[in-house]
């Protein structure tokens, strides 16, 4: 197949806008997504990733800039791109009257497929997705889960090299969850490339190659995980204090040491600072070891005291949030 050799990207954009009347839902979005891999576009709600979704799988019209999916332009090429592309919508698109082998013999049909060369793809993909079970009930009455294994079978029916997933597992629960991203494993190995869009920044950590952090209709940020987590800073330290009365001297305690920002975390005795790389070249350890000397010698009592890598939740919230906006006071 072509496209998988590493040298022609899946997916290359350069300054898309779309508007909807006032609103700029993209601009100027900026991508290049490697063949072969699995990319994130992460975002809070509004930032404009379905919109980027919709352009690249040709379902919308860009207003401005250009966009590319395995070197065809999305607007002038839809067809070749439409050929190679699939989309699972964060609204998916099954018939909800229809038993789960029968949306899928129907799609195989529309795809081309012989009757019987339909029915056994579906059978394959229904055992695949553990659905056999499940395979002559009507799809509204399947659970969340189901569904959406029903939802991603339907879009690699045609083992697309290009897979568009848009929040594939918003509302499921954690084994549901886990079930989908070994389906999304599967069809990259199968060398597929999938772009995600997700809310769930654990999940982008787990299942995508590199990731882009999208805000209004921009990408602000663009690295692997590891690449995006190091770029806020060398480390997390998470205290957790005995007494909520001493916050305010902790928090002090560890903004002289750590020489950082120090935020109040969910509840009244968690602080929270970001170690960066210090001038005198000690490690975040080393510091993190004197902000904890430093806390026992004023007589605050420590419960738990960690240092960790940044979490991308972390790398989010420090992206697209003002820091200079939120301090002890507004937060507690
Ligand atoms: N068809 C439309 N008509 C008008 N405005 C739209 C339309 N589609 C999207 N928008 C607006 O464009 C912006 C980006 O929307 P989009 O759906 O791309 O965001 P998103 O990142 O996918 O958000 P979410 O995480 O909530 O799914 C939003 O302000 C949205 O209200
Ligand atoms: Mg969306």
């Amino acid at each position: 197949m072509p496209g998988h050799d590493g040298s022609e990207p899946a997916i290359e954009a350069t300054g898309l806008v779309k508007t909807f009347g006032d609103t700029r839902a993209l601009d100027g979005l900026d991508l290049r997504v490697p063949a072969g891999s699995v990319y994130g576009l992460l975002g809070p709600n509004g930032a404009g990733k379905t919109t980027a979704v919709r352009v690249l799988a040709t379902l919308l019209r860009p207003d401005g800039g250009q966009a590319r999916v395995f070197g065809h332009d999305v607007v002038h090429r839809a067809d070749a791109v439409r050929s190679r592309v699939s989309l699972t919508g964060q609204y998916a698109s099954v018939d909800e009257d229809l038993t789960g082998h029968e949306n899928l013999v129907l799609l195989g049909r529309l795809l081309g497929y012989s009757k019987p060369v339909a029915r056994e793809r579906s059978a394959q993909l229904l055992a695949a997705f553990g659905l056999t079970d499940a395979a002559d009930r009507q799809v509204k009455k399947y659970s969340g889960g189901m569904r959406r294994r029903v939802d991603i079978a339907a879009s690699i029916l045609n083992t697309p090299d290009l897979l568009f997933l848009d929040e594939p597992t918003t509302g499921l629960d954690p084994r549901s969850r886990s079930q989908v991203w070994e389906i999304i494993r599967a069809v990259v190995a199968h060398g597929t490339t999938v772009l995600l869009t997700t809310q769930y920044l654990d999940e982008a950590d787990r299942l995508a190659n590199r990731i882009a952090v999208v805000d209004h209709g921009r990408v602000i940020a663009e690295g692997t995980p590891g690449e995006l987590k190091a770029s806020i800073g060398a480390g997390m330290v998470h205290v957790r204090l005995r007494d909520p009365g001493q916050r305010e001297d902790a928090a002090n305690i560890l903004a002289k040491t750590l020489d950082a920002a120090v935020e109040p975390s969910g509840d009244a005795v968690s602080l929270t600072a970001r170690v960066t790389d210090s001038a005198d070249d000690t490690g975040a350890s080393v510091q993190a070891s004197r902000a904890l000397l430093a806390l026992a010698d004023a007589g605050i009592v420590v419960d738990d005291f960690s240092l960790g890598q940044p979490s991308l939740d972390e790398v989010f919230l420090a992206l697209t949030d003002k820091p200079a906006d939120r301090d002890l006071e507004a937060a507690s």
